[in-house]
């Protein structure tokens, strides 16, 4: 069977490098990057995911990274055999991270996509059509959210996004989710000073039954992906990320 992951990818680049030159996306990686590391006061007004060179950086490399990333920790915590009819993506910007889950199970949850802002919801709702998931998205802001039952959870890099006392709103909320089964997965970057919530959140997880894990995979990018990592001055050689996991029956137990 084809990998739907090197479908997607190849999509992506046809829809992305339409209308933009590689030096252009490439550009753009860049600036993205400075945003989310340097800049990240100008995340809240919509700086990252406005103009075109930014979503194009954005879908056709940050989210192929995240998608790669989240399945790589989907099989290292054994995640694929959680039981939930559907996952929720909080913050989905482009689809990746609940894509990646889905698609590691067997048969495929439907998938619900949660974001704030319109293009990224337009993207992943082609995301999921191009990887053939059954999925819905909604326009909402993910800090007022209530989660249904039987319905596993995953926010890749959005908690950082969100204002103290919406973190802690959610924390309650997830951790009430994993009480009544629901599998929850929240991923972060490495970096200490973006996740200074981190140690608070990740005694919760414990103390219900979960993980906190960092992580480093050494795997080989598609050679697309490689080449912008490399014409951008990046490295993602290894992909690194950390997960907080609450599963009844994923996770394993080391
Ligand atoms: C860094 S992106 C991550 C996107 C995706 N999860 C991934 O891993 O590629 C963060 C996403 O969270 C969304 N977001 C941030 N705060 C939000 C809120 N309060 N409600 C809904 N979406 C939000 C942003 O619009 C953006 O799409």
């Amino acid at each position: 069977m084809p990998d739907p992951f090197a479908n997607w990818q190849e999509a992506l680049e046809k829809r992305h490098l339409a209308n933009l030159t590689f030096q252009e996306v490439r550009r753009s990686v860049q600036a993205l990057s400075a945003i989310y590391v340097e800049q990240r006061d100008r995340i809240d007004s919509g700086a990252a995911l406005n103009g075109a060179g930014k979503r194009a950086a954005f879908a056709m490399f940050y989210a192929p990274l995240h998608f790669l990333l989240v399945r790589e920790i989907v099989r290292a915590l054994d995640l694929a055999g959680s039981p939930a009819e559907s996952i929720v993506d909080l913050g989905c910007g482009t689809g990746s991270a609940a894509a990646a889950w889905a698609l590691e199970c067997d048969p495929a949850p439907k998938v619900i996509g949660v974001d704030r802002n319109s293009w990224a919801l337009q993207e992943a709702k082609w995301t999921y059509d191009v990887l053939g998931l059954r999925a819905t998205t909604r326009a909402m802001d993910v800090r007022t959210i209530a989660i249904p039952a039987q319905t596993g959870v995953v926010a890749a890099f959005t908690i950082n996004e969100l204002d103290p006392e919406s973190r802690d709103r959610l924390l309650r909320h997830f951790l009430k989710c994993a009480e009544r089964g629901s599998p929850i997965l929240i991923v972060e970057p490495i970096a200490r000073r973006l996740t200074s919530w981190w140690g608070d959140w990740a005694q919760a997880f414990i103390n219900a039954g979960g993980r906190q894990d960092d992580w480093r995979f050494r795997i080989e990018l598609p050679e697309k992906l490689k080449l912008m990592d490399k014409a951008a001055g990046l490295d993602h050689r290894e992909l690194t990320g950390r997960s907080l996991c609450c599963s009844k029956f994923g996770v394993r137990h080391h």
